[in-house]
């Protein structure tokens, strides 16, 4: 608590990425770049993500020079950096002499050279080459004080199919099963005469080949994050030895499925993420948008539970959504403030400065192709690095939460491998739901995979918890027998780790004692299909999916309106040691999940802010020893009326003190720091 991510830098770090190597040509602009990182308020710049050619022009033939001088600049103006290990795109030299080290894809075509993240994490030969490039760069800047990070690659993702990556697979698997005889009862092999003999007939699934045994495509996505993983602890291994002191991060992306960053979060000191919302889309409200993504930030700081850094995000617009919008006046200062309010110590951009060729030429920016700094863009940038410089006190702050909802990215697979249903499953969009309904109140959220620990929480939010990994029902019960509520869904406890079925009822592995129901029977809705929720105070619509369920000690709070299932139970609830268990068996509208909520909250009496939140609006709170930050937040696109009741506060912002009633501003935000 309170301990700064950057060691002895205790202030927001505000930069981005700055790639000096494509401009070696314009020392010119080089010197500008200074000028005008100190008007933007920039203190950090990431550098080197993309230097292999500039650092290693020749196979052996290497020039730090630049790289040097870089630092000599960024050391005299005060600049901290970040610096990349160069490993996630290769010059075009080593691909001709090392085919090998390139992807092979999943039909088995072998990658030609170009593009970027598409090495194979298993290849010999890059892995040395990556080994020696990171200890040039350790050794060569370990005494620079600008030298605060590192960061290693960049975007790890995607997988590759080649020899080397199937021969380290069957070690993996024999290593995760022992015999080829398990792995053929865990993967159900006997199915369409699928079974092995030994490990040496197992291939990566493809569409041209195997893709329905389930327990293949999940082991082999679970082997495909181990061998990133393993990869970036190699690379990590030479930087730790010569910096042992200096943290490691690398930049995940979001919530992105090719990877399960749960098991890789251990392997750096500190999470980052890259955080490209489609703020302004045709089909969402901006306070939607930002609720999805506020929810992947909870995703990011809940990974350490500690302060994260948000390590790329747009000043303006990208250029690879279907429409690239500009962000409105104010909106860049207030969605980067909400990373900091969900625990992010840090607002950074792709890119400093735009690049005159190539694909990303118009991509947002700070410095744009124009050159000065009297552009909207630019002026926004440096405005909200005066607003940063005021929250020193924020700093290293903590988050302190109730409530957790599990997203799995397990569960999240294997519900996408799962045949039968409709393809509307739609995991993320639920979860997203559930979470969305606690939002809106002002909680502070944490949003954990399965196999985290309940146990300092007073509600756990489980939609559609489909596979239920060893030891999560054993300790979910124990979660609720100490007092602990339990909120599942339709879709709860119908398989194992490795995709099996629990035999015995669902929902499985001991979940039906803690839910108090059998799930018998699963109805898919066609898309214009609706079922009801009767016997509450109003009556809600549901849809998509429909379980059939029977009580087995939990008892009815309300019935399914419609159907030959009608009067059968779809809300339930079970009293469960000290605690209790709801079961929504069905897919409401989210005017339920709203509703159902606020009664849960206030049930459970759990902190949320001491005011009502209006529409639009989002609260988060960090705290240190000595005061809570109020985070308020107006996502509304329109001024709001606020009451803040109770609370009295000074925002950190304008110095101003605030209580009682006040006008929040469209697009404006309050930090209010109200004394422990
Ligand atoms: C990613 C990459 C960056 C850049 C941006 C563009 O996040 O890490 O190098 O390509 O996308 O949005
Ligand atoms: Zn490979």
């Amino acid at each position: 608590m309170g301990k700064s991510i950057f060691l002895g830098f205790p202030h927001m770090i505000y930069g981005g990425d700055y790639n000096p190597d494509q401009w070696l040509h314009r020392p010119d602009i080089l010197e500008e770049d200074i000028r005008l990182m100190k008007e933007a308020h920039v203190n950090e710049v990431s550098i080197g993500i993309f230097a292999w050619k500039a650092l290693e022009p020749e196979e052996g033939v290497y020039n730090f020079e630049w790289l040097d001088q870089v630092f000599r600049r960024m050391e005299e103006a005060g600049i901290n950096v970040i610096l990349a290990t160069p490993s996630g795109a290769r010059p075009a030299w080593m691909d001709h002499a090392h085919p090998e080290a390139m992807r092979t894809d999943s039909m088995r075509f072998k990658a030609l050279h170009g593009e970027r993240h598409n090495h194979c994490y298993s290849s010999p030969y890059y892995r040395k080459k990556v080994r020696e490039m990171n200890t040039m760069l350790a050794k060569r800047y370990k005494d620079s004080p600008a030298l605060k990070m590192w960061h290693v690659s960049n975007e790890y993702g995607g997988e590759c199919h080649c020899e080397y990556c199937q021969a380290a697979f069957r070690k993996w698997l024999e290593k995760k099963y022992g015999s080829i005889e398990e792995l053929n009862r865990q993967w159900w092999t006997g199915f369409w005469s699928h079974g092995f003999n030994s490990f040496e007939e197992i291939e990566s699934p493809s569409p041209r080949g195997e893709w329905e045994l389930h327990g293949l495509n999940l082991d082999w996505a679970r082997f495909v994050t181990y061998q990133t993983n393993d990869f970036m602890a190699e690379e990590i291994k030479p930087l730790k030895e010569i910096t042992p002191d200096v943290p490691v991060t690398t930049n995940f992306m979001g919530i992105y499925p090719g990877l399960d960053y749960w098991r890789m979060k251990d392997t750096v000191d500190v999470i980052s993420w890259d955080s490209y919302p489609t703020w302004h889309n045709d089909g969402e409200t901006l306070a939607q948008t930002a609720m999805s993504n506020a929810f992947i930030h909870d995703v990011n700081r809940s990974l350490k539970h500690q302060p994260f850094l948000l390590m790329e995000s747009t000043p303006s617009k990208v250029n690879w959504h279907k429409v690239n919008k500009l962000k409105r006046p104010g909106v860049n200062e207030l969605v980067s403030m909400q990373a900091v309010a969900h625990g992010s110590d840090s607002v950074q951009y792709f890119q400093w400065r735009k690049g005159q060729g190539a694909n990303e030429k118009f991509h947002g920016a700070v410095v744009d192709h124009y050159g000065k700094a009297d552009t909207r863009v630019f002026q926004e940038v440096a405005h909200l690095g005066q607003s940063l410089e005021k929250l020193d006190e924020v700093v290293g702050s903590d988050t302190a939460v109730d409530v957790a909802v599990i997203f799995d990215w397990n569960n999240r697979l294997a519900i996408g491998n799962l045949q039968g249903l409709s393809n509307r499953r739609d995991y993320e969009g639920v979860v997203r739901d559930h979470y969305r309904a606690l939002w809106e109140q002002g909680l502070n959220i944490d949003v954990i995979d399965e196999e985290e620990d309940f146990s300092s929480y007073k509600l756990v939010v489980a939609p559609m918890l489909y596979m239920v990994k060893p030891g999560v029902a054993e300790r979910l019960r124990a979660f609720a027998k100490k007092g602990g509520t339990v909120v599942f869904t339709y879709l709860t406890g119908l398989v194992n780790e490795n995709d099996l079925c629990f035999l015995g009822g669902f929902p499985g592995d001991g979940l039906m004692e803690l839910a108090g129901v059998w799930a018998e029977e699963i109805d898919a809705l066609y898309e214009s299909d609706r079922n009801s929720m009767i016997g509450l105070e109003k009556e809600y619509e549901l849809k998509d999916i429909c379980e059939i369920i029977h009580l087995k000690g939990a008892k009815a709070l309300a019935n399914y309106g419609e159907d030959f299932y009608q009067g059968q139970p779809v809300l339930t609830l079970n009293e469960y040691g000290k605690g209790r268990c709801y079961y929504i068996a069905a897919r409401p509208d989210y005017q339920f999940l709203a509703d159902f909520y606020k009664k849960v909250v206030k049930e459970l009496g759990l902190a949320k802010p001491e005011f009502d939140v209006p529409e639009g609006i989002s609260v988060t709170v960090r705290e240190s020893k000595e005061a809570k930050f109020y985070f308020i937040m107006n996502f509304a696109e329109k001024d709001v009326n606020l009451d803040l009741g109770s609370i009295c506060g000074v925002d950190l912002i304008s110095g101003q003190e605030y209580s009682g009633k006040t006008c929040l501003l469209k697009t404006g935000y309050l930090v209010l720091k109200v004394e422990k």
